[in-house]
């Protein structure tokens, strides 16, 4: 299986770097094709938890190439710091690459991220505030900076030029300091020596360890509610975390893709606002966050919790083209006697089973709750499906079963080996 896509089925924090990074072990390349710095991926390696923002999982397997694809936002500063982090425990990061195409998230972005979310007051996105909306309109309104011209000066110039002309109009409006273009100018040529290194033609990269048979994992950010095109408009982030992002944010064609693998956990969360039918407020809530230690691990915030979405996932499986789901911390919901799961909605009286176009509808739509028994065993040291105990299966294979796609791999634990392989997602 050379080309696997690996997606957040929900809001994201599904647990896709987990899954990335066992996969990229195995892997010669793991990249990253849309996002940036917004991302928080968590992977554990006996007593060391990394967390990975800006830089591919794929860092910390042995002979793996680690790119930053062309259609990730990239802050240089950021990606120093984050580097320079790993370097400080022992993580060797020579094979880092970013793509020449990829776009340069800058000092003025990142203000902007601030302003805005501070003048929509209640209306907020909820953002990351790492600049990255503000980025992605740029880049769409084509005065945006690619890394490579970080190398060119006068290209550089006119480049910032563009971006900060219309900046500057809305501060000037705003009776704020206006943005120095010869300041963003020092800051990104600044970052010149040390990225030029790891520079390079992204999608020829790929294109050629693919041909060369080699297996490449694709590591999506955010996730398939939060896309820009598929997810809960206007509460989503700015760029495709969907497989078809992929496909744009790597420089690939669809015909080259084996495999789509959506992770998604045994109950959701949601960090940020907007719409999610089966959050739950008060002590159950509570109880969730606490028992799946749900806070952000790029912002720290506490994250909303709720029940399983199978309506969620049917539409991960249809808009990804889903083959295979990695359930993620079942081992939380032991000790549930009973655990609801969300088969349908129910919109203004009206049943409905997939996710409304709508996003009136979406807003208004009520989970209807069928109900599994739980169990009570630890299953964090199972390592075999039949290890489970015989309730935790049965969820299992219900959830398969009105989810759309096969479960494949089982999470029971944090640590990268805590899983329960039921296909092999490499070889099968
Ligand atoms: P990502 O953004 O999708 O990579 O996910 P995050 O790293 O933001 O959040 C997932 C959290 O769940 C991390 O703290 C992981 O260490 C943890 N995790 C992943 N899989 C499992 C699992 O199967 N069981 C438990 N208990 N924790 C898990
Ligand atoms: P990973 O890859 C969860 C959310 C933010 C906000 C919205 C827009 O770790 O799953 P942005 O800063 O992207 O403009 O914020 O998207 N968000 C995430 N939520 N996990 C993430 O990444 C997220 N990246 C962005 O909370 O609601
Ligand atoms: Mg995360």
């Amino acid at each position: 299986m050379p080309a696997i896509v690996v997606v957040g089925a929900q809001w994201g924090d599904e647990g896709k770097g987990k899954a990335a990074d066992q996969l990229g072990q195995r892997a010669n390349m793991v990249v990253k094709f849309n996002g940036g710095n917004n991302a928080g991926h968590t992977v554990k390696v006996g007593g060391d938890t990394f967390a990975l923002h800006l830089v591919p999982t794929g860092i910390l397997a042995k002979d793996c190439i680690a790119l930053i694809g062309n259609g990730v936002v990239v802050d240089p500063e950021a990606l120093f710091s984050e580097l320079d982090t790993l370097q400080s425990r022992g993580v060797d990061t020579s094979n880092l690459r970013v793509a020449a195409t990829a776009h340069v998230i800058t000092s003025y972005h990142r203000l902007f991220d601030g302003i805005v979310e501070k003048a929509l007051g209640d209306k907020r996105i909820g953002t990351t505030g790492r600049g990255i909306g503000p980025t992605y309109e740029a880049k769409v309104a084509r005065n945006s900076v690619r890394i490579q011209d970080i190398f060119h000066p006068d290209v550089l110039r006119e480049r910032v030029e563009a971006g900060v002309f219309q900046k500057n109009l809305v501060l000037r409006g705003l009776g704020l300091d206006e943005i120095s273009v010869d300041e963003v100018v020092a800051e990104l040529s600044s970052y010149a020596d040390r990225l030029r290194p790891m520079v390079v033609d992204g999608p020829l990269l790929v294109n050629q360890a693919l041909d060369a048979g080699k297996t490449v994992v694709f590591e999506g950010g955010q996730a398939t509610m939060l896309d820009i095109d598929h997810g809960t408009y206007p509460y989503v982030t700015s760029s495709n975390g969907t497989a078809g992002g992929a496909c744009t944010g790597a420089g690939v064609g669809p015909t080259r893709i084996d495999r789509v693998v959506a992770v998604i956990k045994a109950y959701t969360t949601r960090v940020g606002e907007g719409p999610f039918p089966t959050e739950l407020d008060g002590e159950e809530g509570e109880w969730l966050r606490k028992a799946g230690g749900e806070y952000g691990v790029t912002t720290g915030r506490p994250r909303r919790t709720g029940w399983y979405d199978a309506v969620v996932a049917r539409y991960a499986a249809r808009v990804n083209g889903v083959t295979d789901f990695v359930m993620t911390k079942l081992d939380v919901l032991t000790g549930l006697e009973k655990i609801p799961v969300c088969v349908a909605y129910d919109v203004n009286g009206t049943r409905v089973d997939e996710v409304p176009a709508d996003a009136a509808d979406f807003a208004v739509a009520k989970p209807i709750y069928e109900y599994a028994n739980g169990w009570t065993e630890d299953i964090s040291g199972a390592r075999t499906f039949a290890d489970l105990p015989k309730n935790a299966q049965k969820y299992v294979r219900w959830l398969e079963e009105i989810s759309g796609a096969r479960f494949s791999i089982i999470g029971v634990g944090a640590d990268r080996d805590a899983v329960i392989v039921i296909h092999d997602l490499v070889e099968e």
